[in-house]
């Protein structure tokens, strides 16, 4: 695609009237987002919203049935997800992707390896420095540099998240999708996971699915709130708080 073939730089995604259809389930009916740089921006909703199925259409798992996905302007809607990765788009997944009979080290550098696909350079000792250099400067960044040899199936459920965070990190991503990233965590667990990617830098977009009503209004700069496929509601977290609906439908419910 030329520059003159982009259409919006200024948003790091633009999703516009996507829908995606399961047969006569409408898992996701026209939902648009427009997200600037570097914003935290929270997905919340309850179990079956339609949050997982929009992160896949966004990471390209699956092709919207309508309705198109634009990435700082690009579109790709119809990119396979390799290409999305490589073009700076990375999410992680309900269900964890950690090797557990690797250790911290090599499912970083794994990671490392995955982004950039199969190119590989011919300096084959210069690379290994520099990989290895990389893998521990993203075990630094999710403060997991005491267990850099420890197997991943030995780390806490709070390290094993953080693992997979650094993973998602791998190769300088410019846009982050994570699925419920706290979820199954401890109190003081979720407390750690918050805090570090509240020191992610502002190069990184962060488009963070949440059930949990707090955690979503307190790490978010906006909220897009989903319900049954659709969008109940898009705002800050002043105003999603101050939201008749969704208080009508959250709070003191239990969303599960
Ligand atoms: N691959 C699929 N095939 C059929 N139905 C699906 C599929 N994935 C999700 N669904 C359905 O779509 C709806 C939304 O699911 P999902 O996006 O996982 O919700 P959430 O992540 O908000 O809990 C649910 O009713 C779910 O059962
Ligand atoms: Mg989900």
């Amino acid at each position: 695609m030329t520059p003159a073939e982009q259409i919006d730089t200024a948003h790091a995604l633009d999703i516009e009237g996507v829908v995606c259809r399961f047969g006569a389930l409408v898992a996701v009916s026209d939902i648009s987002i427009a997200i600037p740089p570097g914003e935290r921006h929270a997905v919340l909703g309850a179990n079956g919203a339609g949050k997982t199925t929009l992160f896949n259409m966004i990471s390209g798992d699956i092709t919207p049935s309508a309705g198109r996905i634009a990435l700082f302007g690009e579109d790709i809607t119809s990119l396979p997800p390799q290409r999305r990765v490589l073009k700076g788009l990375r999410r992680t997944y309900q269900k964890s992707l950690v090797f557990d009979g690797l250790s911290v080290r090599e499912n970083l550098f794994l990671a490392e390896r995955g982004v950039r696909g199969r190119r590989f350079s011919v300096l084959a000792a210069a690379r290994n420095e520099q990989e290895n250099a990389k893998t521990e400067a993203l075990a630094e960044r999710i403060s997991l540099m005491a267990k850099l040899d420890s197997p991943a199936g030995e780390l806490s459920h709070g390290e094993q998240r953080q693992l997979e965070l650094g993973m998602a990190l791998a190769g300088n991503p410019r846009v982050l999708l994570l699925d419920e990233p706290a979820a199954g965590l401890s109190l003081s667990e979720r407390r750690q996971l918050l805090g570090m990617l509240e020191t992610l830098p502002k190069t990184i977009t962060l488009v963070i699915i949440e059930h949990d009503l707090d955690i979503a209004l307190q790490a978010a700069d906006r909220v897009t709130v989903m319900h049954n496929g659709r969008m109940l509601a898009a705002g800050t977290p002043e105003e999603i708080s101050a939201n008749q609906t969704v208080h009508d439908i959250y709070m003191g419910k239990n969303v599960n």
